[in-house]
């Protein structure tokens, strides 16, 4: 069964990094240049943490992640978002990730705060594995 491969954003604090490391399965830095460039193969699955600029428009989308949506198959092919996040900023709380979410149509999987604990890893190991079966049942893929 192919194990759906995770695209994440991390910064030099490298919380998300520290996450997505622990999954056991395929994933791809898109602060990394090659990574952003790229297309995905096939079905794939987004972490990213929400970085809350300051600015007029108030973004908080990691530019890694908007560079690599700019692609049509990529945007295509995403099927789900998983976040990291801290609660300390109040309504911007995993706001990168709700707005992908919102703007693709897909469901938001998974969210978590800074590095996330044991507890988190293993619920968004099971919630993959989970993605697996059904992307391996379903009769077309994208
Ligand atoms: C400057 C700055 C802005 C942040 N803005 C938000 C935010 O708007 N919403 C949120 O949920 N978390 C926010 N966070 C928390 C980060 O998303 C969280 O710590 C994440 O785990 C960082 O992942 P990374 O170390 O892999 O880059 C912010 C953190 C920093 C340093």
């Amino acid at each position: 069964m192919r194990a759906t491969p995770i695209y994440y954003y991390s910064s030099s604090s490298g919380l998300v990094r520290s996450f997505a490391e622990r999954l056991g399965r395929p994933v791809h830095n898109l602060a990394e240049r090659e990574h952003r460039l790229s297309e995905a193969d096939g079905p794939w699955v987004l972490l990213t943490p929400s970085y809350k600029t300051g600015n007029d428009t108030n973004d908080t989308i990691p530019e890694g992640v908007r560079r690599f949506l700019r692609s049509e198959t990529n945007r295509r092919r995403l099927v789900g978002v998983m976040g990291s996040g801290n609660r300390n900023f109040g309504r911007h709380y995993q706001m990168a990730a709700r707005e992908v979410a919102r703007r693709s149509g897909r469901p938001v999987l998974f969210e978590f705060e800074l590095a996330g604990t044991p507890w988190d890893v293993e619920e968004a190991r099971r919630i993959m594995e989970r993605l697996d079966q059904a992307l391996a049942d379903r009769p077309t893929t994208g």
